[in-house]
C-alpha cells in the first residue's frame, strides 16, 4: 500500500522545520519574518496542456485530490491550450530560456525529458522515489525507462495507450460493414475505408499535424512490428529502406481517405466527429475514451474500439510525468504536487476522468471502466513500444522535424520519396 499519510505528514514536518529556522534565524527582526512564515500560504504553478473538454476533467480530478491531501497549498493552473502540447511546449521552452519556470510541468516519461536534463533545466528527484517508496510502487521497466545515468527526473501520474482506433458502429452499419469487425493488416482495415467513403461519411476523421504523427507512427508500427519500429529510435532500423516505404504509401492511402479540413481541428473535434456519426474512425491515444463518456456514449453500441490494425499485441506506450524544474518558485509546493501526482489516491482520481491507467502496479483496477481494465491487462501481456508523436521514443528536436516532413507530406509540399528522404534526415538529428 502506498503511505500516503506518512508522506504527507513527512512534508508538513519538512515545512514546520523550515519555519522555525526562518524564526531562528530572525535574530531580533521578529516582526519582519514572522508575519511572512505564518502567513504566506504555499502555491503551486502546475503547467500543463490539460486545459479543455475532458482532458481538463482530469485535471479538476487530480486538483480535487490535491485539495484533499495539501490544503496547505494553493494550486494555480498554468495550462495552455493544444492538444499533446502542441502549442505548450514552446511556451515552456521559453520560460525555460528566460529562468522563469513553472514550479512543475507535464513532460512524457523518456527521451522527451533529455533535452530538459541536457541543458541542466531539471533537478535530480531520485530521492523523492525513495521517501515515497516509489521504486517498488511502478513496473521496474518503467523506473528503467526514467532512470537517465542513475538519476530519475520524473513522476509518472498515469499511462496512455496510443495505438487504438475509436469507431462508430452505426457508420459502419450503415457502409454495409459488420460493426464488430477488426482488421488484421492496414491494407484489410484500407478495404472497410473504402466502403465508408461510398456510403458519403468520413472514412478516417483527422486533425491537425501532431494528429497526423501520431496515425504515422502506428502505421510505422503496424508495417515494420515492434523491433524494426523500435529499431527506428536507436539507429538500428533503416530509415531509408523499404519497410519504411510501404508504410508512407499506407500513410499517404490513409490521408487521402481523411477529411480535408484536418489542418483546422485538434484531436477533440476529430473524435466528436466519430461521437456524433459524421464519420467511421479516429485514431487517437485513449484519452478518446474519456471524451465518449463525457458524451454520454456507451461502449459497444454507441461506440467501440480495437488496436490499430497490424499492432495487435503492442502497447504503442506513453506516460505523463512531472517534474521539479531548476529554479522553480516554490520546490515545496511542487514536492506536495509531485506527492498528489504519485498516491494510490491521485492515480485513481485522475486515471478514472482520463482515461489513462495508473502508472503505480498496486491500485485496484475495480472501478475502472471495461476499457481501461482491458489496458490494463495489455500493459501487462503486450510487447511495450514508445510513442513517438507523445515523447517517448525520440527527443522533441527529432519530433519536431518529423512534425515539419509529415506537415509537408501532408499538405501536398512532398511526394512519398522526398517524404521518406527528409525523415531520413529528421530521424539523424537524434543526439
Ligand atoms: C498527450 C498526453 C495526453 C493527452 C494528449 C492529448 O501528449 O500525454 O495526456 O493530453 O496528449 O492532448
Amino acid at each position: 500500500m502506498h503511505p500516503a499519510r506518512p508522506r504527507r505528514r513527512a512534508l508538513a514536518l519538512v515545512a514546520a522545520a523550515a519555519l522555525l529556522l526562518t524564526a531562528c534565524s530572525s535574530g531580533s527582526d521578529e516582526q519582519a519574518t514572522a508575519p511572512t512564515a505564518t502567513t504566506q500560504p504555499d502555491e503551486v504553478e502546475v503547467f500543463t496542456w490539460w486545459a479543455s473538454g475532458s482532458e481538463k476533467l482530469g485535471l479538476d480530478s487530480l486538483v480535487a485530490t490535491f485539495a484533499e491531501q495539501h490544503p496547505e497549498v494553493t494550486f494555480v493552473n498554468g495550462s495552455v491550450a493544444g492538444g499533446a502540447g502542441s502549442a505548450a511546449k514552446d511556451l515552456l521552452q521559453s520560460r525555460l530560456e528566460a529562468n522563469d519556470p513553472p514550479d512543475t510541468f507535464q513532460a512524457h516519461a523518456g527521451a522527451e525529458l533529455s533535452d530538459y536534463i541536457a541543458a541542466g533545466r531539471l533537478e535530480d528527484i531520485s530521492a523523492l522515489y525513495d521517501d515515497w517508496d516509489l521504486r517498488a510502487a511502478f513496473p521496474a521497466d518503467l523506473v528503467e525507462r526514467l532512470t537517465v545515468d542513475g538519476k530519475i527526473y520524473s513522476i509518472p501520474s498515469n499511462i496512455h495507450r496510443a495505438n487504438v482506433v475509436w469507431a462508430n458502429p452505426g457508420v459502419l452499419s450503415a457502409a454495409g460493414l459488420d460493426p464488430a469487425a477488426t482488421y488484421a493488416s492496414v491494407d484489410e482495415w484500407i478495404v472497410a475505408l473504402r466502403a465508408v467513403d461510398a456510403s458519403g461519411r468520413t472514412p478516417l476523421s483527422l486533425a491537425t499535424t501532431w494528429t497526423q504523427v501520431h496515425l504515422l507512427e502506428t502505421v510505422l508500427l503496424a508495417e515494420l512490428g515492434p523491433d524494426a519500429y523500435s529499431g527506428l529510435w536507436d539507429g538500428t532500423t533503416d530509415w531509408a529502406g523499404p519497410e519504411v516505404r510501404a508504410a508512407l504509401e499506407d500513410f499517404g492511402t490513409l490521408l487521402a481517405l481523411s477529411n480535408d479540413d484536418r489542418e483546422s481541428l485538434d484531436w477533440p473535434d476529430a473524435t466528436q466527429r466519430v461521437i456524433d456519426g459524421q464519420a467511421a474512425f479516429n485514431v487517437m491515444g485513449d484519452w478518446a475514451v474519456a471524451a465518449f463518456e463525457e458524451a454520454g456514449k456507451v461502449r459497444g453500441t454507441d461506440f467501440t474500439y480495437f488496436p490499430v490494425p497490424g499492432t495487435d499485441g503492442v502497447f504503442d506506450f506513453l506516460a505523463d510525468s512531472f517534474v521539479l524544474p531548476v529554479g522553480a518558485p516554490h520546490p515545496d509546493g511542487a514536492r506536495a504536487w509531485l506527492d498528489t501526482i504519485s498516491s494510490v489516491d491521485g492515480q485513481t482520481a485522475f486515471s478514472l476522468a482520463k482515461g489513462s491507467i495508473p502508472a503505480r502496479g498496486d491500485v485496484s483496477s475495480a472501478p475502472f471502466s471495461d476499457y481501461q481494465q482491458s489496458a490494463m491487462e495489455s500493459f501487462l501481456l503486450d510487447r511495450i513500444v514508445s510513442s513517438l508523436a507523445h515523447g517517448a521514443a525520440a527527443p522533441n528536436g527529432t519530433v519536431a522535424a518529423i512534425t515539419t516532413a509529415t506537415n509537408r507530406f501532408a499538405t501536398g509540399a512532398t511526394d512519398v520519396a522526398t517524404f521518406q528522404a527528409e525523415l531520413v534526415t529528421a530521424a539523424a538529428t537524434t543526439p
